[in-house]
């Protein structure tokens, strides 16, 4: 899938937080309410204390993630170590993008060409105290950065407000890199976003946003995802 054709915000519901006895209805009712992504948080009860899906339950929602006729991205978040086991499974599961922890892989370089050759799109996450240097050698391997701004594991938990200025550093970073190489690297933020902070995200220069409780904690989905996208028209990067 070509990135420069997405819109330039994109919002990824975390369905971490959806009703998982109901999880491809879910699924629907939040892209019918104008969800852009689906975000799939995979933990593994190892790399962080709390335990979810895999591979079986990507490849079920797989037939539900259509918008318009057209498959949507699932946006597959591995909180898992090690990860290379599970790349190819993520990738027959239908994932169109696969992040990962660069704590967990032993190899990042060849994590992200794994990733890659099943003919998937890379990211790579960085967790609230990680720092930036973990992109110095990997960004013409990257389509997207990923920003933890809570610490991965648990849905529900507050925006730490220091992801702020992280936030700046990677923007500055990858325009640089825009710049020079003319690719679009996307960045993505994940913990705590609500309708009342997305847009100091957006400003800060977050195009694509996760949001998990905000969302499936009310009952009418389309009515906060509205709200989000009329936050992101007041952050002035429309
Ligand atoms: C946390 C997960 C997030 C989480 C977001 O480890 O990666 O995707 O589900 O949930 P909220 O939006 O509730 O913080
Ligand atoms: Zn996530």
């Amino acid at each position: 899938m070509d990135s420069q054709k997405l819109p330039q915000f994109v919002i990824a519901p975390s369905i971490l937080s959806a009703d998982f006895a109901y999880l491809g209805k879910e699924v629907q009712d939040v892209l019918a309410a104008g969800a852009d992504w689906i975000h799939f948080d995979v933990m593994d009860n190892h790399y962080v204390p709390n335990l979810t899906v895999g591979p079986l339950v990507c490849e079920a929602i797989r037939p539900h993630a259509i918008k318009n006729g057209k498959p949507v991205m699932i946006d597959v978040h591995l909180m898992v170590e090690p990860v290379d086991r599970l790349v190819p499974d993520f990738a027959k599961a239908g994932a169109s993008l696969i992040s990962f922890h660069p704590e967990a892989s032993p190899h990042v370089n060849r994590t992200l060409n794994l990733i890659r050759d099943q003919g998937c799109q890379a990211g790579l996450v960085l967790n609230p105290a990680t720092p930036l240097d973990h992109l110095d050698h990997t960004l013409e391997l990257l389509d997207l950065v990923l920003l933890m701004s809570v610490n991965p594991g648990f849905g529900g938990q507050s925006f730490i407000p220091s992801t702020l200025n992280k936030i700046s550093q990677v923007r500055a970073r990858l325009d640089r890199y825009q710049a020079e190489t003319g690719r679009h690297i996307r960045l993505e933020v994940d913990g705590g976003i609500k309708v009342d902070n997305i847009a100091e995200v957006a400003k800060a220069g977050a195009d694509t946003f996760v949001a998990g409780s905000a969302i499936f904690s009310q009952k009418n989905y389309a009515t906060v995802i509205d709200a989000m996208r009329a936050e992101l028209g007041k952050s002035g990067k429309a």
